[in-house]
């Protein structure tokens, strides 16, 4: 008798376990996508300690958690590519057209469509389809130091072809997105023509090597080793509020001359093709898009938001620019083109 009594509360027991297992199950469903819902996973090539603030504003306006994963921008994108479907991924944060492109072409982003994005952020910064908008604009100027080059002989990147620059001119590697998308946006406004006797005439004045840093480079102007070069405004802002007095008074002999028109590249960042909580990724770039964490976003590396001009002290002293018409997806199509002229004409 004792045994049958056993067996029955084991089953009974077993039923139960079951019982409350399926009922586990039932409500793990909902809770779990609740979860998933409350977190958005970013993978970025920014690494900013502000980034973070501006974060934690996002969770406590919308009760959504921020998870970052940083890394360097190719290596993201080729993680992103690697995890296929199963990337826990909902965004991607990333540097320069070039890259926006190369992503969406891997079929990396969902297209979305947010009528906050297509306010806040201008046509030409952003994908015609919705599956990435440009967070940060960066602006790429010349610079010189004018007791090597007279700042007046530059009025145009054309102008990097003159005489008077022969061996004075420093530039980035044509490795670097920043010099391939600088060809790009010549390629497209001026042709091939134009734009093949424009790096034929700038490279003959190039001071060789080429630098594998705008730090560096932008350095070298300061120092007079460079009369004039091309780099992005925030390095030299950088420089210009550096701890290190020599940074510091080197940089203040660096004179931004604003090119017409001048190259603008971005900071940009879409809902990624595999997200789990694409309602989440959205609204975090609709929040990083909008003009007050916009702001907060581009003075964390001294960018220029996507609309005006900031109210960072250090890139208001450079004064304003025409930023190129050149659209961000016109300067990635153009990428693959402007790299194979630049090793035409010996860009290094
Ligand atoms: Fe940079």
């Amino acid at each position: 008798m004792i045994q049958p009594v056993f067996i029955t509360r084991v089953f009974r027991l077993g039923l139960a376990a079951i019982g409350s297992l399926s009922l586990l199950g039932a409500t793990t469903t909902p809770a779990l996508a609740q979860a998933r819902n409350q977190v958005v996973n970013v993978y970025s090539g920014r690494h900013y300690n502000t980034d973070k603030e501006l974060y934690a504003q996002f969770t406590r306006q919308t009760g959504i958690r921020v998870n970052l994963i940083e890394g360097k921008d190719d290596e993201m994108i080729e993680r992103l590519r690697r995890e296929g479907a199963n990337s826990p991924a909902d965004v991607l944060v990333t540097v320069d057209a070039a890259r926006l492109i190369r992503a969406q072409e891997m079929n990396l982003f969902r297209p979305i469509n947010s009528a906050a994005l297509n306010r806040d952020v201008p046509a030409n910064l952003r994908d015609p389809n919705g599956h990435w908008f440009a967070l940060t604009r960066r602006a790429r100027p010349v610079m010189v130091n004018p007791a090597q080059v007279n700042p007046n002989l530059i009025r145009t990147y054309g102008d990097l072809t003159r005489k008077e620059l022969s061996g004075k001119l420093c530039m980035r590697d044509r490795s670097s997105v920043y010099s391939q998308s600088l060809t790009a946006d010549v390629l497209q406004r001026a042709g091939k023509a134009t734009t093949e006797r424009w790096l034929k005439g700038m490279v003959a004045n190039v001071k060789q090597p080429f630098f594998t840093s705008d730090t560096t480079m932008v350095r070298a102007v300061g120092q007079g080793e460079c009369g004039a070069t091309v780099a992005n405004t925030y390095y030299l802002a950088r420089l210009l509020n550096s701890d290190k007095a020599t940074d510091k008074a080197n940089a203040r002999k660096v004179r931004v001359v604003w090119v017409n028109p001048t190259h603008v590249n971005v900071t940009g960042g879409g809902v990624t093709r595999s997200s789990g909580n694409p309602e989440g990724a959205r609204r975090l770039l609709e929040f990083l898009s909008s003009p007050t964490a916009g702001e907060g976003y581009a003075a964390a590396n001294n960018e220029y938001p996507v609309k005006g001009w900031g109210n960072n002290p250090t890139l208001r002293n450079f004064g304003t620019f025409t930023a190129s018409p050149v659209t961000i997806q016109q300067l990635g199509q153009r990428n693959r083109e402007a790299v194979q002229l630049m090793q035409q004409a010996g860009w290094k």
